[in-house]
């Protein structure tokens, strides 16, 4: 039997990337191509709990088809991701959506296929969550659809427990992959065509530590960026309190490596800092940023910021702004601290008012936001080096970005998608950069 499938994927850029290996595992098994939801056969949530937000998100949209499901009774549901590792979580899902015909765990991704086979056998539901991290299961499925950009998992699970994070109780524990299996599979992907590679991990510094790889991560960067081919290379996320001047050598050393890191730093305040167990400070964190600029002066910091966490006093918030100044990032992503259940954080007795919580994410958008655009600026009349990823119908103008992430829009009589072109930047728009193709 074959059909078309429909993926929904929630969160960060691993969910985004392990939805490729689910649409891989389904092609696999006879699906054919991606359609809209309501010309699929089977719909597969690739779901994430980081913020209560993410989860209302999904619980919205899967009980969105409850309707679809009553006139397409043959239609199969499939509800996988960081959610249902979360305790509990497949039962509330189960009485809440009873149409949902296979739940599967982040941690037992690879099992998919088998479930949905296993349940076109059978009436009932077909729900299997591994509840601890097994060895890794190493697969050539992914059906990637980001050329010219890859994404390349070096590492899964997390060993850190901020005290506001679930990812730790939904991920596992760190587990490594062997650098035999990463260089083959960046290898692959440069012969095929990619020009950008990105190295997954919630903690890439410590790669290696959880077992013997025999390469820290330091040394494993330097062996992908010895590959030869004209590509690019990323890597995230740092944590600051591993973050070290081995990995910025590395980067000196290959041009291949954009100048771009980035390094999570959640707050301005030592105090809080040490209620979410960072384990860093303020100054070595600032110390860590002044190391990267000596060594190289070009690069640029984008970063994780979280307001209203349990206990944060006006003036705490007020060190993060001014953390926020000193460093001039290049971008950054905030957030309202929102409690899960099960972590530390949550069982806090000083959280902090709504309204205090919003009134600190709007003033601290603000000045991010003032940031971006004084940097957009400066970008004008400069050239830069754009890596084409697409064409916008829209716009009708080709995109693609320079090394520190930026979107710069322009015209091209031909496809250039998956090339490196120059671009003069004539304009700025808040984030995006308008510019012009320059020859040669
Ligand atoms: N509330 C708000 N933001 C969170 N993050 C992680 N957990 C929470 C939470 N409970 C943010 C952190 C992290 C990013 C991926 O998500 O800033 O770096
Ligand atoms: Fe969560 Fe901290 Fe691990 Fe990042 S390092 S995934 S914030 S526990």
């Amino acid at each position: 039997m074959s059909g078309n499938y429909h993926i929904v994927t929630y969160g960060c850029q691993m969910n985004v990337h392990e939805s490729e290996k689910i649409a891989g595992i389904l092609r696999r098994i006879g699906y054919e191509k991606e359609t809209p939801i309501e010309e699929a056969d089977i719909i597969v949530f690739n779901t994430c709990c980081i913020r209560e937000n993410a989860e209302n998100h999904a619980f919205g949209n899967i009980g969105a088809l409850k309707k679809l499901k009553k006139q397409k009774p043959e239609l199969l549901i499939a509800v996988g991701g960081c959610m249902t590792q979360e305790k509990g979580k497949t039962d509330v899902l189960k009485k809440k959506f009873p149409f949902i015909d296979i739940m599967f765990g982040a941690l037992n991704l690879e099992t998919l296929g088998d479930l949905i086979l296993r349940k076109r056998a059978q009436k009932k539901k077909v729900i299997e969550i591994r509840e601890t991290e097994g060895e890794i299961v190493e697969t050539d499925d992914a059906y990637r659809t980001s050329y010219p950009n890859a994404w390349v998992n070096i590492m899964y699970g997390c060993n850190n427990f901020c005290s506001y994070c679930i990812v730790p109780y939904v991920r596992g524990r760190e587990r490594s992959r062997k650098p035999e299996h990463i260089l083959a599979e960046v290898k692959k992907l440069v012969a095929e065509g990619y020009r950008e590679i990105t190295l997954l991990g919630q903690n890439v510094n410590s790669y290696g530590t959880d077992r013997d790889t025999g390469m820290s991560f330091a040394e494993l960067l330097d062996a992908v960026a010895s590959i030869e081919g004209k590509f690019r290379v990323r890597f995230m996320t740092s944590h600051p309190k591993d973050f070290n001047e081995d990995v910025v050598r590395v980067m000196e050393k290959h041009r291949k490596i954009c100048r771009l890191v980035h390094l999570p730093v959640q707050s301005g305040s030592n105090a809080v800092l040490q209620a979410m167990n960072r384990r860093y400070t303020r100054e070595k964190y600032l110390a860590e940023i002044e190391m990267l600029k000596s060594r190289l002066p070009e690069a640029e910091v984008t970063t994780d910021i979280i307001v209203g966490f349990p206990g944060e006093t006006e003036e705490d918030y007020l060190q993060t702004e001014d953390l926020v100044k000193t460093v001039d990032y290049a971008s950054a992503f905030t957030f309202v601290y929102s409690p899960r259940q099960g972590t530390k954080a949550a069982t806090m007795d000083n959280q902090i008012p709504e309204d205090v919580q919003k009134n600190r994410i709007m003033r601290l958008v603000e000045l991010v936001n003032s940031l971006t655009r004084k940097k957009s600026e400066k970008y004008v009349g400069k050239t830069v080096e754009i890596l084409c990823e697409d064409f916008d119908e829209k716009k009708g103008l080709y995109l693609g970005r320079d090394e520190f992430g930026r979107m710069g829009y322009f015209e091209s009589e031909q496809n250039v998608v998956g090339e490196f072109v120059s671009l003069k930047i004539t304009r700025a728009n808040g984030i995006s950069l308008f510019g012009e193709m320059v020859k040669g």
